[in-house]
């Protein structure tokens, strides 16, 4: 059975170790282990994650199965940078463990996250995705949410990928 928590700045070293495991596991194959290593370095370090997770905009969840953490989410309730009309959230990470994939997990933080931008009167939920995560692409289209614009360039160590920036007006979303 999945359970979902709130975490905290006091939770960081467990979710820095999960970003990275998750990361990897996503992209090993995609990026060459040098790149995949100097990202998480540069992005999930535990001092980082400390400075994420106190941030006030931001809210994190972990998926817990069977007493072990399986995947998770970070939101950070600010503008998207596409001019929306209305509050936006915005979904920066979501993540489940390649052995918990198409699990469920996934669908349950989704259905989290949408709540937590509704409390915070969010009537976006957006996100950037990089244009050859395919597999993250056709999970947010069959979620609803549709391209537009375009992203910034997002770097992973020496590879420079396109991104696009994906929205959902979830204030019409039934519960
Ligand atoms: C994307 C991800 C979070 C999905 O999590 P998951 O636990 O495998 O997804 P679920 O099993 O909960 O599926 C939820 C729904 O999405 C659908 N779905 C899941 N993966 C899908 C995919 N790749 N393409 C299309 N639909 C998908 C499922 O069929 C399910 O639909 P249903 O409720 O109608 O049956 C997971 O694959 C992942 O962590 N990927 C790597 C990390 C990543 O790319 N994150 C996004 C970075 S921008």
């Amino acid at each position: 059975m999945v359970t979902l928590r709130k975490i905290d700045r006091r939770d960081a070293e467990l979710l820095s170790r999960l970003s990275i495991d998750t990361f990897v596991q996503a992209y090993e194959g995609v990026h060459s282990k040098e790149d995949l290593n100097s990202y998480c370095r540069a992005n999930y370090s535990i001092a980082s994650t400390e400075t994420l997770l106190a941030s006030r905009d931001v809210e994190a969840v972990l998926a817990i199965e069977n007493t072990e953490p399986a995947g998770f989410y970070v939101a950070k309730h600010h503008p998207c940078p596409v001019e929306l009309f209305g509050l936006s959230t915005e979904l920066k990470q979501i993540y489940v463990l390649s052995s918990h994939f198409g699990g469920g997990i996934g669908g349950e933080l989704f259905s989290h996250v949408v709540d937590a931008g509704k409390e915070r009167g969010s009537k976006w939920l957006w996100l950037c995705v990089s244009d050859i995560n395919y597999r993250a692409q056709a999970f947010y289209k069959k979620l609803g949410f549709s391209v537009i614009g375009r992203g910034p360039k997002l770097f992973v160590g020496n590879d420079i990928l396109s991104s696009s920036i994906m929205a959902l007006d979830i204030e019409t979303l039934s519960a």
